[in-house]
């Protein structure tokens, strides 16, 4: 079956979908994006990845192109259109294409790009890695100063999966000043004796959509939470470690840097965390 894609307001198979190559999409990484999970056919958490969505177009000066009722006509149509019990639609926002390549953004503002497409994954929330845990090494956060911006900026954390894949790990932990911020793709967590420890909110990690719902779920299920900065050693000596993200919920991390977190098996935390995120949000999935 051909992909049917989403852009500028059209549905077209996957091979006739085109952008300019003066897209600042293209050549400035001038552009934000979202990833929306799907279980069942429905999005997870919709309303919170399109209100990120307005937060980033607003912090770079640009609007969308479309309202917040039509983005969502435009995920469940393509994913009808492609059959998508369980996967991810993915879309992108860019300031468009100004027809030449200048640095200064186009004066007045040109129409926004705006594309979007759906990716397969069957038995997503199934994944077996959520029985086992992932493996992370730690590397440097070497990324900009903006990064609670959804930017497509993602050539460091492509990098860093590069580095975590060649050490025979699954992730990378990035550290500033000695301590974490996030995964490449995910929010990074601890728990010790029974507290969930994950960085606070600020401009140094991705305020992620997952991250808000899983910490309201813990807080609900009166789970104990300190929101701080956390080091690789803290994290070593903890109970369990864990991430989130869209594609990935709640997914334990068994090892850091080769070395075992708690047991080297998925903790209770996390397990827990997951199955009660996965239940919550497929019954508000839209
Ligand atoms: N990544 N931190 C970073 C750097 C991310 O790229 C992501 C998401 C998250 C988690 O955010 P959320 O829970 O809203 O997905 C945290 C997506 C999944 C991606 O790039 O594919």
């Amino acid at each position: 079956m051909t992909r049917i894609v989403h852009v500028n307001g059209q549905y077209l198979p996957e091979a006739e979908a085109t952008v300019s190559i003066f897209d600042r999409g293209f050549l400035m990484a001038d552009g934000v994006y979202e990833v929306t999970s799907v279980l069942g056919g429905k999005l997870i958490d919709f309303p919170g990845h399109a209100a990120r969505l307005e937060r980033s177009l607003a912090e770079l000066d640009m609007t969308s192109p479309v309202t917040t009722d039509e983005l969502l006509a435009i995920h469940r149509e393509l994913v009808a259109r492609n059959s998508i019990t369980d996967g991810m639609v993915y879309l992108q926002i860019t300031r468009g294409n100004p027809g030449d390549r200048d640095f200064a953004y186009p004066d007045p503002p040109v129409t926004p790009t705006i594309v979007l497409f759906t990716q397969s994954k069957p038995g997503l929330a199934d994944n077996p890695a959520a029985k086992t845990g992932i493996k992370v090494v730690s590397i440097e956060d070497i990324r900009w100063g903006r990064r609670d911006i959804k930017t497509v900026q993602l050539l460091y954390p492509s990098i860093g999966k590069m580095m975590a894949k060649k050490a025979g790990a699954d992730d990378a932990w990035m550290v500033e000043d000695g301590f974490v911020t996030e995964g490449t793709s995910n929010n990074a967590y601890i728990v010790k004796n029974g507290r969930i420890i994950t960085r606070q909110l600020g401009t140094d990690i991705l305020h992620g959509i997952t991250r808000a719902a899983v910490l309201r779920f813990a807080a609900e299920a009166q789970m104990e939470i300190e929101e701080r900065a956390f080091t690789i050693d803290e994290a070593l000596a903890a109970d369990e470690a864990f991430v989130t993200s869209a594609s990935a919920f709640v997914m334990p991390v068994v090892q850091i840097d080769g070395a075992a977190v708690g047991d080297g098996r998925p903790g209770r935390v996390a397990t827990r965390l997951r199955e009660i995120y996965l239940d919550e949000s497929r019954k508000a999935a839209l």
